[in-house]
């Protein structure tokens, strides 16, 4: 039967949620969607569509104020934060609202503290995770005399050391250089394999596009679209509502449309582009 039950809910369940700020701001209108385990999803939209008010409303940092939210088929709205953050571990897009410690080593050991782990477990999980974001050289340096691409690193670390199985990220690759970037891609790769779920809020269509399968766009607080990321972006209506630029991999199809060369529509990231074209012109040179 607990299996069944496992099986019936998804990971995360939205059901009919609105949020109004204080100021009279409606930020969330009619929200429902199911987020299942291991999926690895975008949030996209305009400045102002609602997508920080959404997460924020994942780890029971504010609470609907109509419908609910459901992990793991249970209603999180008498759950405590500390509790839903066990589960759901929320990134944040400024980090230095989320550090506070005088030491990065301080920083992890405090993120550790309510896992009842003991002293000498906690110091081997700082080790770890410390040197697992490169950021061993740094642990007796302030959280706040870092670069932003390294205090974005620690706010990470600091979540993740706690291993949740949710991991919430608002605009990770924001100001971040290729090499952030890569390092970010290969931290999410390597969570997902172990069956973790991660959900990004991102203006990065260029990452999106490539790597992430399903996107939720939003507008005015509501969602707009739901679905694999390659149907919204060919969809030029749904992107024009959302004032998104047209990813550049599309814009490219499109122009070698023009002149007779199709690509097939399944055929979506860079690599793949090249080897078709690849075979594509051998093909042409050898006839
Ligand atoms: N603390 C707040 N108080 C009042 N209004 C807010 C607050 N935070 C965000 N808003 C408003 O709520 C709406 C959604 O904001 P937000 O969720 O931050 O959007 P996004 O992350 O998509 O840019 C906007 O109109 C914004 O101005
Ligand atoms: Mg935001």
């Amino acid at each position: 039967m607990i299996m069944k039950d496992k099986i019936l809910h998804p990971l995360i369940m939205v059901h009919d949620v609105d949020y109004v700020y204080s100021n009279g701001t409606i930020a969330l209108k009619q929200i429902s969607l199911n987020i299942k385990k291991g999926e690895f999803i975008a949030i996209m939209g305009q400045n102002g569509a609602g997508k920080t008010t959404l997460i924020r409303t994942f780890n029971g940092l504010i609470r609907p104020t109509k419908g609910s939210i459901f992990l793991e088929g249970e209603n999180i709205d008498s759950k405590t934060i500390a509790t839903i953050s066990k589960k759901v571990g929320v990134i944040f897009q400024n980090p230095m609202h989320q550090l506070f410690s005088t030491t990065l080593e301080d920083e992890i050991k405090f993120s550790l503290k309510s896992l009842n782990l003991n002293k000498e477990e906690i110091q081997i999980k700082v080790d770890q995770i410390l040197e697992e974001f490169d950021l061993e050289k740094y642990r007796k340096r302030s959280p706040f005399n870092l670069s932003g691409g390294e205090s974005k690193k620690l706010a990470t670390a600091s979540i993740l050391c706690r291993d949740p199985d949710v991991l919430v990220f608002d605009e990770p690759t924001l100001g971040q250089d290729a090499k952030e970037i890569n390092f970010f891609l290969g931290l999410i790769k390597s969570e997902l394999e172990r069956g973790k779920t991660i959900i990004m809020v991102t203006h990065n269509i260029e990452f999106t596009v490539e790597h992430v399968p399903r996107t939720i766009l939003m507008s005015g607080g509501q969602i707009i679209a739901d679905g694999p990321t390659q149907s919204i972006f060919t969809n030029e209506f749904l992107i024009s509502k959302s004032s998104l630029i047209m990813p550049q991999i599309y814009l490219f199809k499109k122009e070698l449309r023009k002149i007779g060369i199709t690509i097939p529509k399944e055929v979506i990231r860079e690599s793949e582009i090249i080897n078709f074209l690849d075979n594509y012109l051998d093909n042409k040179t050898t006839i």
